[in-house]
């Protein structure tokens, strides 16, 4: 490029050099989608001649589009004795054209845009199943690409379903966060850290861009977080816990290690595999400190592997205990501490935290008191660790009948 601005990228957004039909950055907030969208859109159509529809949902005038974006990117990059920028369009000296449209309000016009090279779809999230089934067809050129840049809602929204759970072939779907933003500013810096240490899963919607949950369906939500803490709090701690759940078939074996220390349960290493043979558990506990020093407490139903791995590797390991609702007694006696904190390296347990949830009555959205039997095996990890610490509750009507 003749210009003597160089045009910095983050590595994250290298896709958007490379051909597909649809490419797709999802995110949380401050990621740098617009910037890198409006930029390399800039350097394209600075240097070949291209089409470039710029739509979003609602679209009532010039100024909520992403006009001005451009222009900034023309001007940061010193190309704007290139292009032309009018009120309603922009337009470079290769033969470029840039149009902004709204799609909900304007489905005629965007039907009868023609010879479309990239259309860019800014804030996809809000776009309508309606608007998308209007939009696809209408870029219909030779080699077309659509771009997506947004921040998802929830699972059920049409953007999510179109292009997350059911993508369509031929798409990228990238996933950028504050981090990839080498530019992140420092206000944006701040808020972030705010939320992440006051509502950790208010964060990872806001940040990392996680799709909402029904909050109130999330077993462990308001209760937990997600820090790093150092690696030898433990000593100040009474003990260490381990606890084992094994896998069967497709689920993982887990080894988890944990302490109590100030009314919190610090949750400071996991071991995680999915398709472990019982032979190569040993090695995978190995992988977390002291498992070979501190008694485990581990899964009742496989006998025979507490066995082998007692008798046949010397680890101090045996079964916890497990009654009619120990489910829900360990959950209570969970929920009781002030606080759990999951280590930073325990990337597993978190995701277990976010996503064990209630069951929820698709219809009504009713949160139901029936716990979903997934996204467990952590957390069943967990429970054995603290075998005889949770108590037996209507031990006595049980043990009766
Ligand atoms: N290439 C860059 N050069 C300089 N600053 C940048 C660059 N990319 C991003 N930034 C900075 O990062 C900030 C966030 O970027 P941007 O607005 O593109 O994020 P976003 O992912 O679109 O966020 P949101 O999800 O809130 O829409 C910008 O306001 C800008 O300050
Ligand atoms: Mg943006």
């Amino acid at each position: 490029m003749s210009s003597s601005k160089t045009v910095e990228f983050a590595p994250a957004f290298d896709f958007l050099f490379r051909p597909y039909r649809y490419k797709s950055a999802r995110g949380g907030r401050g990621s740098g989608k617009s910037v890198h969208f409006a930029r390399a859109l800039t350097v394209i159509s600075y240097s070949r001649p291209v089409r470039v529809l710029c739509c979003r949902e609602v679209q009532n005038t010039i100024r909520d589009s992403v006009h001005k974006l451009i222009g900034d990117q023309i001007s940061a990059l010193g190309l704007a004795p290139w292009f032309r920028i009018t009120d309603s369009s922009i337009k470079s000296s290769v033969g470029s054209e840039f149009i902004f449209k709204g799609l909900k309000y304007d489905p005629q016009g965007i039907k009868s845009t023609e010879g479309i090279d990239i259309c860019w779809v800014e804030e996809g999230q809000t776009v309508s199943e309606e608007s998308w089934s209007i939009l696809i067809p209408t870029i219909r050129k030779e080699n077309s690409e659509i771009w997506i840049s947004w921040n998802p809602i929830d699972e059920d929204g049409p953007t999510y379903k179109r292009f997350v759970t059911a993508p369509p072939p031929d798409c990228y779907n990238a996933e950028v966060n504050y981090y990839d933003n080498p530019w992140f500013p420092d206000v944006l810096r701040k808020e972030m850290e705010y939320l992440k240490a006051t509502d950790y899963a208010a964060y990872e919607h806001v940040w990392l861009g996680k799709p909402l949950t029904v909050s109130d369906a999330v077993i462990f939500a308001g209760k937990y977080t997600v820090e790093t803490f150092p690696d030898d709090l433990w000593e100040k701690a009474d003990r260490l816990f381990f606890g084992a759940d094994f896998g069967f078939a497709r689920d993982p074996s887990a080894l988890v290690r944990c302490f109590i220390f100030g009314d919190c349960l610090y949750i400071d290493y996991e071991a995680y595999g999915v398709g472990v043979e019982i032979t190569e558990l040993p090695q995978l506990y190995d992988s977390v400190p002291g498992a070979r020093k501190w008694p485990i407490k581990a899964d009742s139903a496989r006998p025979e592997t507490i066995s082998y791995l007692h008798k046949e590797h010397g680890f101090n390991i045996s079964a916890a205990d497990k009654w009619q609702g120990s489910v829900e007694d360990g959950i209570a006696h969970l929920k009781g501490f002030r606080k759990i904190i999951i280590h930073d390296r325990c990337k597993h347990m978190a995701e277990e935290a976010r996503l064990y949830r209630y069951k929820i009555d698709k219809r009504t959205n009713d949160i139901l008191p029936v716990i979903e039997d997934k996204n467990n095996h952590l957390w069943d990890a967990l429970r054995y660790s603290l075998d005889g610490y949770i108590k037996r509750k209507g031990a006595d009507w049980f043990d009766l009948v």
